[in-house]
């Protein structure tokens, strides 16, 4: 049986017109990171290099800071160049916290969703052809596929789980539609390959084709860890060889914080502009607050290794606190994060969510972490792990409100 379908808040699936006045998603013009990025090149403050294998791929990678140790590898044909991609070639995905990459060997455009703070996900193609001026062309035909129930009714991203045939083609019955970091291990990774360890711990990656499925039925994890993909696909051309099961893991929480994102952004702009207030989405922003905080993170039932070095890049990039913690710490033997607060909490779609929205959220925040709040919703955060959040948040999230300080107690 796959998980239920999950659901963050009454209504989270609805299409949100973000055609309409209020957002005008498709008249206004991104100020996002690739439209910062194509800025940049256009006054030739940064030069790409062009490989005539891979084209854009590592010069841009580099110059976008984004480590080709997050690499992921997708073979469902699930794209709008879905006939290039197959299980012996895969689609290579890479991200950091505001952009995600697709690249396919051989494809004629490399595939970009930036995080613009107010507009959610923006879509680019770049032609993979050797010029002086390589241009990001905004592409609102991937909205079809990258709009709808499945990215929480708003431009965004998608991470789905789906048994696959030989060639790539996805089973429509057999999938989880939007994974995130609910989503048991036993239901991810159909149509992914997945490098690293997961001890006993089933996943529907590495398998495509029906003799596969019966195999892994027959005899769960007959492929065992792998820790690398030579037996199954020649990644020669790749970046790297791995699709990390680290990072893949935090590929899915961040994806569908991304869309949270987005639509308490466009709900919020909505209200203010129909109401002048906020009143009627604390339950949306609860919805979250309790993704913020993987409060229904699906457990770690075996301990997780990655094997690209992404779990030891990762928690480089901080912000530390003076004893040295930071959001970006991994657990990996119980679940994805030390201490579960999403890191894009430092974000600038989170510091730009309208005004009384933030507000709202840091201050709901600052009662469930302090356990003022004693609502059932978060009860499961143990009170030392809410602590330790409350001191890193306070030392490394510039822009706190006042009542966030430490307050100095009385006395003699
Ligand atoms: C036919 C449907 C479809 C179309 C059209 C489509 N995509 Fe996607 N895309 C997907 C699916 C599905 C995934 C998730 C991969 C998976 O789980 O199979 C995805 C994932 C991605 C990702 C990685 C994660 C994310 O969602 O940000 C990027 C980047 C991406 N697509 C970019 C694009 C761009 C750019 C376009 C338009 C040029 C586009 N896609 C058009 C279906 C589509």
């Amino acid at each position: 049986m796959l998980a239920a379908a999950q659901s963050d808040f009454q209504g989270a699936t609805h299409m949100v017109p973000f055609e309409e006045d209020t957002i005008s998603y498709n008249q206004t013009p991104s100020t996002g990171p690739i439209a910062r990025f194509q800025s940049r090149l256009d006054r030739g403050e940064v030069k790409l290099k062009f490989d005539p294998q891979t084209g854009w791929r590592d010069s841009l990678l580099a110059a976008l800071e984004i480590s080709p140790k997050s690499q992921t590898l997708v073979f469902s044909k699930t794209s709008l160049q879905r006939e290039r991609i197959a299980p012996q070639n895969p689609r290579a995905l890479f991200f950091n916290d505001e952009i995600y990459v697709g690249w396919i060997p051989g494809a004629p455009v490399m595939e970009f969703t930036e995080v613009d703070a107010k507009l959610g996900g923006v879509f680019y193609t770049l032609e993979q052809t050797a010029t002086d001026k390589p241009k990001f062309v905004r592409n609102n035909q991937c909205l079809e596929c990258h709009a709808s129930a499945k990215t929480m009714g708003v431009p965004g991203h998608l991470i789905r789980s789906f048994k696959t045939d030989d060639q790539g083609i996805i089973d429509l019955i057999t999938g989880v539609s939007e994974v995130n970091h609910r989503t048991p291990l036993e239901d991810r990774w159909g149509g992914w390959y997945v490098t690293g360890a997961h001890g006993r711990v089933t996943h529907r990656g590495n398998l495509y084709g029906k003799a596969a499925f019966q195999k892994a039925e027959e005899k769960p994890n007959f492929l065992g860890n792998l820790a690398s993909l030579k037996k199954l696909v020649d990644l020669t051309d790749y970046a790297s060889p791995h699709s990390d099961i680290v990072a893949l893991m935090v590929l899915e929480h961040e994806a569908h914080m991304h869309n949270f994102l987005t639509r308490l952004h466009y709900e919020a702009q909505m209200a203010l502009s129909r109401y002048q207030h906020i009143r009627y989405l604390r339950s949306m922003a609860d919805g979250f607050l309790k993704y913020l905080l993987f409060t229904e993170e699906t457990p770690l039932k075996a301990k997780v290794k990655g094997t690209s070095g992404y779990s030891d890049y990762f928690p480089t990039l901080g912000p530390k606190d003076a004893k040295g913690r930071s959001l970006r710490q991994f657990d990996l033997e119980t679940r994805l994060f030390k201490y579960p607060c999403s890191y894009l909490i430092y974000s600038e779609s989170f510091d730009l969510l309208p005004k009384l929205m933030r507000e709202h959220v840091l201050q709901r925040l600052h009662d469930i972490l302090t356990g003022k709040d004693t609502s059932p919703e978060f009860a499961s955060i143990p009170a030392e792990t809410r602590q330790a959040i409350l001191e890193i948040l306070r030392e490394t999230k510039p822009n706190l409100p006042a009542y966030w300080r430490v307050e100095k107690r009385a006395g003699p």
